[in-house]
Order: structure tokens, then sequence, then C-alpha cells
């Protein structure tokens, strides 16, 4: 890509005038079109900053630029640029004070990390080293990055706390460690750099206006969306994998978390981040939830049927995983508000806004 393609209509010279209206600076968030960083940049805004979105939508739909305007009331800004283009990364960062970056640009589904390791190593970690390179030009030293519950492989105790050894079982999981690792020597590398890797768990829901939420493309990898689309009579019913897991119901458990929840403690960790050097910390409810609980709570909850039948274990699973939270309280102040319920009441909202 040349130089100049990297941008496009969505972007526009960078917004001087919006830095004058935020009281508290500009958030630069990479991935911010995605699902998690759209609902970020809500809670950012809200927060007093202003978010400004750096994303080459691989993995997310224009739209959300719009929708994030309506739901804000004020334009959004974004930039179409791809992290792992020099050029267009010292573009973006070229004239203006970002405050800080959050992080989030990377590609996450681990079935397609195993076929294409290559691809995950270029786009996730490269793409973090030439997006490190672009803020050192300009003397921006704070990150949020996301990281996830992966770096753990599989658990050895329940719940997992960061002190929890790290492993990683395939390329997408590597990927998240290198990137930690590397965040360990920019922080050495210069002086007054500061780094808080948030650890998430499974990120679940919707925005409760129903404008942004999860739209994943083609057939799901992870239970909520799959959930999702066995209610609206997309596919026929929902492959539950393992009955038979020593769990209370033998379905597998993980810790969902509301995404508003998870975008909350980005604001708390920028709150704290000049009193980091580089920490890493969980952010989940320290509840787990197993998928018939999920299954029933979302048929609870939004009167839809979810037919299910019990399928063989998903190779590379575990029976349960769920967050010690509370170096999040400790540390951010943190701690989740909302639970299963608000969760797939959110997710069955914004999908049944979409039409
Ligand atoms: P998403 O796919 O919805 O969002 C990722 C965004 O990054 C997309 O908008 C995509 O277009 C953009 N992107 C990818 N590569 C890019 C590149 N080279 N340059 C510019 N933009 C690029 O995924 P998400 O669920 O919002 O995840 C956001 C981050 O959180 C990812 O780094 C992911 O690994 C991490 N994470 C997600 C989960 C989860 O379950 N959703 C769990 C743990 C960690
Ligand atoms: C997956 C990823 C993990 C990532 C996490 C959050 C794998 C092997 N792991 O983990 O790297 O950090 O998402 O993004 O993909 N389930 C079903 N039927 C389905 C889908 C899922 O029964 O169609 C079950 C799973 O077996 C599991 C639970 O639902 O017990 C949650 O699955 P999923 O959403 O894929 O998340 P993780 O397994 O935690």
């Amino acid at each position: 890509m040349e130089d100049g393609a990297a941008f496009n209509g969505l972007s526009c010279s960078w917004p001087t005038t919006l830095h004058t209206m935020a009281s508290r600076g500009i958030i630069l968030l990479t991935g911010g079109a995605g699902f998690i960083g759209s609902h970020i940049a809500v809670e950012v805004a809200a927060a007093g900053w202003t978010p400004v979105l750096l994303d080459n939508f691989c993995t997310s739909e224009r739209s959300v630029v719009d929708r994030l305007g309506e739901l804000m009331g004020m334009p959004v800004r974004c930039i179409e640029a791809d992290i792992r283009h020099e050029g267009a990364m010292r573009a973006a960062f070229g004239s203006t004070a970002v405050h800080a970056v959050i992080h989030l640009a990377g590609l996450k589904a681990v079935g397609e990390s195993v076929e294409k390791p290559e691809l995950y190593h270029d786009n996730n970690v490269r793409g973090t080293e030439v997006l490190l390179a672009a803020m050192d030009e300009v003397g921006v030293r704070r990150m949020v990055f996301s990281s996830s519950c992966t770096v753990y492989g599989t658990p050895q105790r329940l719940p997992i706390d960061e002190s929890h050894p790290l492993s990683a079982i395939n390329p997408y999981g590597q990927t998240k460690l290198d990137i930690e690792h590397m965040l360990d020597r920019w922080v050495d590398a210069g002086p007054d750099r500061h780094v808080c890797s948030l650890r998430y768990f499974n990120p679940v829901g919707a925005h409760a206006s129903a404008l942004i939420g999860e739209s994943p493309l083609g057939i799901p990898n992870n239970l909520m969306p799959f959930v999702v689309m066995v209610a609206r009579g997309e596919l026929p019913e929902l492959g539950v994998f393992g009955g038979d897991w020593p769990t209370h119901d033998g379905t597998g458990v993980r810790d969902y978390i509301h995404v508003v929840d998870l975008a909350r403690g980005h604001v708390a960790a920028l709150d704290q981040l000049d009193s980091m050097h580089h920490e890493r910390i969980n952010l989940g409810t320290g509840m787990g939830a197993s998928v018939l609980d999920v299954v029933h709570a979302f048929e609870r909850m939004n009167g839809a049927k979810v037919p299910y039948a019990i399928r063989p274990r998903r190779a590379g699973d575990a029976a349960a995983a769920y967050a010690d939270p509370s170096l999040a309280e400790r540390r951010l102040g943190w701690r989740a508000q909302l639970g299963l319920d608000d969760m797939v009441r959110d997710a069955w909202s914004f999908a049944q806004r979409q039409g």
C-alpha cells in the first residue's frame, strides 16, 4: 500500500479542533472500530477524553464509525490505516499530541491462527513494533494493551490470578505473549513510559443503545455470537462442546464479562497509567458460567429458543477458566457491575436491531 492510500474519506486531517474541545486530550484507539474498541470509544468520551479510531477494517464494518457518532451525538474521527504501515502510522502521529494509545488492533481467531501463524505474527506482533516505533518518533509514552487470558494457557489452578504460569497453546496466544514481552522491553528502553496490559476473559454483550455490538464475519468462533445466530434461526442448533466436563452441569465454564464493564476498565487503567511501569491486570468478573447457564439465561431473558446438542469436546478446550479480578479492584478501583442476564439481553437487543 502506498503511504497516501492508507487514508480514505473517513479519515480527515488530524482533528485539532476536537483536541481543543476535549478537556483531557486525545486517546488513539487502534482497532477502534472493532467489537471492544467501539465500546471503549464511548466510555473514553464519557470520561472527558477525545477518542480517535485507527483501523483498517479487516474484521469490522465502516458503518461503526457513523453509529458511534449517532451514539455520542458528535462526529467520531477515524483514520483508515494498517498498523503495519510505517508511513501511515508516522502520518497518523505526525501532527498532534496523543495522550495515550489503547492498542486493540489484532487478529483473534484461534483456528485461523493455527492455519496462518505467519499472518498472525505479522499482523499482531510486527504491527505492534511499527506502532511503537511511530509512538517513539513523537514521544507518545503511554499504552493500554488488549491482552487475553489465553496467555495463561490451560488453567492449572482456579481462579486465575496474574501470577498463574504463562504458556501459549496456539499461535494467537503466542502473539499476545510476544507483545507483552515486547512491551517489557519498550518501557525499559526510554524514560517515563507507562503500559498496562489488560488480560481480558470472555467479553460479550453490547451497548445498551443496541447501536454497537459484536458482528463477527462468517461463522463465529465464540459461544455468544453462535447462540445469537441459533436464536435468530440462522443456524439450526448450538453444538455444545462436551457434556462430561467436571463442572456443575458437565459443560464448559468461562468468565463472561460485559463489554461495557470491560470498556470501563480501560478508562480506569488510563487514570492509573502514570503510576505504572508495565503492569498486567485481569479483567473478568470472577464468576464462572457454563455453556448451559448461558443458554438458559438467554432463553429466559429474551423469550427465544436456543436448540442445542451435546457434541464431542473441542480440541484445546479446558473444563473451566475464570479470573481472580482482585488486582483490578486494588490497582484500578474497578470491578464488573453487570451480570449474565445483562450480557444476554444486550447481545440479543443488538442482534435484533441489525434486522
Ligand atoms: P475485532 O476483530 O472486533 O476488533 C479488532 C479490530 O482491529 C478490527 O476493527 C480490525 O479491523 C482491526 N485490525 C486488525 N488488524 C489491524 C491492523 N493491522 N491495522 C489496523 N487495524 C487492524 O476484535 P475485538 O473482539 O474487538 O478484539 C480487540 C482486541 O482484544 C484484539 O487485540 C483481541 O485479540 C483482544 N481480545 C479479544 C477478546 C475477545 O474475546 N473478543 C478476548 C481477549 C482479547
Ligand atoms: C476462546 C479461545 C481463546 C480466547 C477466548 C476469548 C479457543 C480454543 N480459545 O476461548 O483463545 O482467549 O475465546 O476470545 O478458541 N462452546 C460451545 N459451542 C460453541 C462455541 C463454544 O460449546 O459453538 C463452548 C466452549 O467449549 C467453551 C465456551 O463455550 O466451553 C466458551 O467458548 P469460546 O467463546 O470459544 O471461548 P473460550 O473457550 O474461552
